[in-house]
């Protein structure tokens, strides 16, 4: 009989250099899902993977001076590697760039083109970079994003829009009539409250100020909005719309996807209506997890509160960062994330409960018994109690891991580790060695402790995949069926006569203290270290208004590029800033401003009237506070003594593209 099967999703993450121990966490839960799904006789398949396009990627590429595909190929082997490093071993990793991806994002966006799902209209509003999301005036706080408190940009142009207003009310009953849809049920609420029952507008689809991403084939100069681009990754990473779709028919719908609550809105308006509006199934659930947060704020860069998993790993090991992710706080609500309280779960409940477990009962068999695993005799109460605790534990086990409840799994596993360590005390081993009488008492005690630390070492392989074989070793279990799920739901496992071999220390215990003071002096010389390779990147502002391609530029860099003709309304002096000018040009029926390092050889009432050449769509910059919305070219000499701005010499409309 086939196995069935179960598909599980992270977000695919927007490339960044140092992806933080927060990006870490939805990794890891969903890696320790699929572990578990995989172990609990499931045929899995975890999808991972990067979104590479966008306005925030295309400005960050232009900061670092190389092209965007440059930028993300090589960021995205980075994350490969914290992946490796974390054992987040996932099946598929695709990425926005990939060819597979491009063409599909075309059919699907030229299909609901086609059907009327998609039409062209202009739209004008705010942006959010950071975000990538469009608002409407109401919805900003205090004329800031109302998502992450940042400054957003006003946007007007021709663009497509996708009828989401069509589809609410179906929706709205589907999320209703799918109370497991949407999980935890908390958030269920925040969507239809929030967003679905105030009612949903149009969504503006395609963009034609940018140009890094997915160009509407038949209508090349827009492009994908990056959102209804990222989402389709679930699908056409199975091959969905091409010649060979068989994961796609094995494995959609997606059993979940797992999303930090930020973007659950994305996941659970946007991707359910393409999807409804392609006549395909939806996904079955959309977790939202909770944050990570430091200081009571989400981690970010740019607060400078982020901490390095690939430091944590090697330092502690990628199992114990990985227990402490999941143990420390439940899926699915915010959870403080501190060194120190990294540092004593590790001591607690790695170094003392789980590796005292092993290495006392390794090392009194091997010295009471020669290191032979003792048969066990007569169980009493005692040993009853315990044993009912252990062959059980599986189904709570199960139960909490199938909830996404890691951290109750876990808890529930310790607290069998507990009472373990409890049962040492109660029986006193060390006693009953002194009386020759005892040794089949003994020797019960040894074996149940043995046989609990072995369904334990089976029940944390999930979250902590390297740690079981080396309780295995040390217990001396050796045969494979020893080590699968259903081999913990009887008691009795493991073989007398076999041989215990006492190891390395499973966790070694940390000097809580010299840690801190260690980590603290690294945190301190990463946040001097961005802050001064920030400040080396940083041109000063005159200087930004020069495009710094360091590559060659090639036909298709060429074509992204819009020259066109603009004509100067109006013209200032920036104040407190001998060289530069701020002109109000128009192109074509919009309005735009320009700040240009050209005031040493124009006056602003020169300017007026001359119809210049302006490169549009340069990502807008901050001169002195100024936003600058693309650059007049000009002729200049080597040393800067002359110069000439460009003008067209014949009386051409505003607004007349050049090429
Ligand atoms: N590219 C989008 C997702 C598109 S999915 C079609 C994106 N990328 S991201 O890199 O910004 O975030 C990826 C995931 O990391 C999100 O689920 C986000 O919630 C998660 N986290 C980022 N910081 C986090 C914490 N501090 N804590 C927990 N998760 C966090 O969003």
């Amino acid at each position: 009989m086939s196995k069935p099967t179960f598909y599980i999703t992270t977000p695919i993450y927007y490339p960044s250099d140092n992806l933080h121990i927060g990006h870490s966490y939805c990794s890891t839960a969903a890696d320790t899902m699929a572990r578990f799904k995989k172990q609990t006789g499931y045929d899995v398949f975890f999808l991972t993977g990067t979104d590479e396009h966008g306005q925030k990627i295309e400005r960050k590429a232009y900061d670092a001076g190389v092209t965007p595909q440059a930028y993300v190929d090589h960021i995205v082997d980075g994350i490969k590697k914290l992946w490796k490093l974390m054992d987040v071993e996932y099946d598929d990793f695709i990425r926005t760039t990939d060819e597979r991806h491009v063409k599909s994002v075309q059919k699907i966006f030229k299909k609901l083109h086609d059907q009327g799902d998609i039409y062209k209209s202009e739209y004008e509003g705010w942006y959010c970079t950071p975000c990538e999301s469009f608002w409407t005036e109401l919805q900003l706080k205090e004329g800031c994003c109302p998502d992450c408190g940042r400054p957003v940009e006003k946007t007007k142009e021709e663009s497509y829009f996708f009828k989401l207003s069509k589809y609410q009310d179906w929706l709205i009953d589907y999320i209703k009539t799918h109370p497991d849809f949407i999980q935890p049920p908390s958030r269920t609420a925040e969507m239809l409250n929030n967003f679905l029952i105030p009612g949903l507008q149009d969504l503006c689809v395609s963009r034609t100020s940018l140009k890094w991403g997915i160009p509407v084939d038949f209508d090349p100069k827009h492009t994908v909005y990056v959102w209804v681009d990222a989402l389709t990754n679930y699908i056409n990473a199975l091959g969905y719309g091409s010649e060979d779709d068989t994961l796609y028919q094995k494995y959609w719908p997606a059993d979940i996807h797992l999303v930090g609550k930020e973007i659950v809105r994305f996941h659970t308006i946007i991707w359910p209506i393409m999807l409804h509006a392609l006549g395909l199934p939806l996904p079955k659930q959309v977790f939202g997890h909770g944050w990570l947060v430091m200081g009571g704020g989400k981690m970010s860069k740019s607060k400078g509160n982020v901490v390095d998993p690939v430091k944590l790993c090697e330092r502690y090991s990628s199992d114990a960062v990985r227990y402490f992710l999941m143990r420390e706080m439940p899926f699915g609500s915010d959870g403080e994330f501190s060194n120190e309280a990294m540092i004593n779960r590790i001591n607690s409940d790695l170094a003392n409960d789980l590796g005292n477990l092993v290495s006392r009962s390794v090392a009194m068999i091997e010295k009471y018994f020669g290191g032979v695993v003792p048969a066990p005799a007569e169980y009493n109460d005692l040993d009853k109690e315990l044993i009912e605790q252990a062959q059980t534990l599986w189904q709570k086990v199960e139960k909490s891991m199938n909830d996404l409840q890691f951290s109750g799994a876990l808890t529930e596993i310790w607290r069998l580790i507990g009472k373990c360590n409890k049962y040492i005390d109660l029986n006193t081993p060390w006693v009953l060695a002194k009386d020759e009488a005892q040794k089949p008492r003994l020797g019960t005690v040894m074996y149940v402790l043995l046989e609990c630390a072995r369904i334990v070492a089976v029940l944390i392989a999930p979250t902590m995949p390297r740690t079981p074989e080396r309780i295995f070793a040390q217990i001396g279990v050796t045969d494979a069926e020893l080590k699968v799920w259903d081999s913990v739901k009887t008691f009795g496992g493991v073989k007398p006569g076999s041989i215990v071999k006492k190891g390395e220390a499973l966790f070694p215990r940390i000097d809580v203290a010299k840690e801190l003071e260690l980590l603290e002096a690294e945190r301190q010389a990463a946040i001097a270290a961005a802050a001064k390779k920030e400040e080396l990147a940083a041109p000063a502002d005159e200087e930004k208004t020069v495009f710094t391609q360091k590559d060659l530029c090639q036909f298709d860099d060429f074509e992204k590029i819009q020259l066109v003709v603009a004509k100067v309304l109006k013209c200032e002096k920036v104040p407190k800033a001998d060289k530069l000018l701020m002109s109000t040009l128009k192109v074509g029926d919009t309005e735009r401003i320009v700040v240009s390092g050209i005031a040493k050889f124009y006056t602003p009432e020169e300017m007026v009237g001359k119809k210049v050449v302006l490169l549009a769509n340069l990502a807008p910059r901050k001169i002195r506070g100024i936003e600058s919305h693309g650059m007049l070219l000009c002729a200049a000499n080597a040393d800067d003594s002359k110069l000439s701005l460009l003008t067209v010499d014949s009386d051409m409309e505003d607004g007349c593209e050049i090429g």
